[in-house]
């Protein structure tokens, strides 16, 4: 029987207004709280900013330089992620289930790097996502590709089931080889997914006009390492694209495909996280990697 011993009626009446606290994601104060709880596993709190761990590439690339093994290569740069995107034959086999991060389940797929890569479907149920715990679940626009439509199509699916079990729908633009890679082409491919309810979007770096990029898009934009160059360079790209608007990074073959990926991703993380400059943060990988 419940214990009726010394029921105290409450007394703390006095004050205004609840105390709300502001949501600090662009466009998604207004998402039910499952939503915001969820998108609170990939961004930090703190300061609206995430540090995601793509290795996701395996769904079309199969074992990429740096992810033969995942328990070798990634397992051990779990911890300095904020959040980690990949598929879920990764995370069921090979992350541990104590992580304590947000996951960001890859939930296309199909085309092979031997066939048409637009031509995905979605390969997650969101039954499975739920039992996965995901925070996200990350699908591919291809806005000028081939199957553009039907990659809408998908998306549009996907935030329908998302929104009915609270979880948040990252729209991954996808660029095919014809696109020209310059601010109005991101502009489009960045808007497109965001007014199709896609609740963060990531697309890529440009040099001119990123923030425009940024500042056109309802939702946050966070970016792809693409492929690999020197850490400088990278570093350097991070540093912009934070400044001009993007609320993090989703860095894969940057880090996993670095001579020292730890020292990387700390460095990263000086950046996004720490407000360090291109400078510093070279600096800090450069003491982190001997
Ligand atoms: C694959 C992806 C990757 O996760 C994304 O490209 C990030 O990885 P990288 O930094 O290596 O570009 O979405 O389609």
């Amino acid at each position: 029987m419940a214990d009726l011993d010394d029921l105290r009626d409450g007394t703390d009446f006095t004050g205004g207004e609840t105390v709300r606290s502001d949501f600090p994601l662009k466009g998604l104060a207004g998402q039910d709280w499952g939503m915001r709880a969820r998108l609170s596993r990939i961004f930090n709190p703190a300061d609206g900013k995430t540090v995601m761990l793509a290795f996701d590439h395996g769904y079309f690339q199969g074992p990429t330089s740096g992810l033969e093994r995942l328990d070798r290569s990634i397992v051990p740069l779990v911890p300095q992620a904020d959040a980690l995107m990949c598929t879920r034959g990764a995370l069921r086999t090979t992350i541990p289930a104590t992580n304590g991060k947000g996951i960001v389940l890859r939930a296309s797929g199909g085309p092979s790097v031997l066939k048409e890569l637009s031509d995905e479907e979605i390969t997650v149920g969101i039954d499975d996502a739920v039992r996965l715990d995901a925070a996200a679940l990350a699908i591919q626009v291809f806005i000028g590709g081939e199957h553009e439509t039907k990659s809408i199509k998908n998306m549009s699916t996907l935030v329908d089931q998302g929104q009915s079990a609270g979880i948040p729908v990252l729209g991954v633009t996808a660029v095919g080889k014809d696109m020209v890679r310059d601010a109005r082409y991101f502009r489009l491919a960045t808007r497109i997914p965001a007014e199709l309810g896609a609740s963060f979007i990531k697309t890529y770096y440009v040099e001119k006009d990123f923030e425009t990029i940024t500042s056109a898009c309802p939702v946050p934009i966070i970016i792809a390492g693409g492929k690999k160059v020197a850490e400088k360079e990278a570093l350097t790209v991070a540093y912009r694209a934070i400044d001009q608007g993007a609320a993090g990074v989703d860095m894969g073959r940057n880090v996993f495909q670095s001579e020292h990926p730890a020292a990387m991703l700390a460095a990263v993380r000086g950046v996004v996280h720490d407000g360090l400059t291109p400078d510093e943060a070279f600096e800090l990988f450069e003491q982190l990697s001997h």
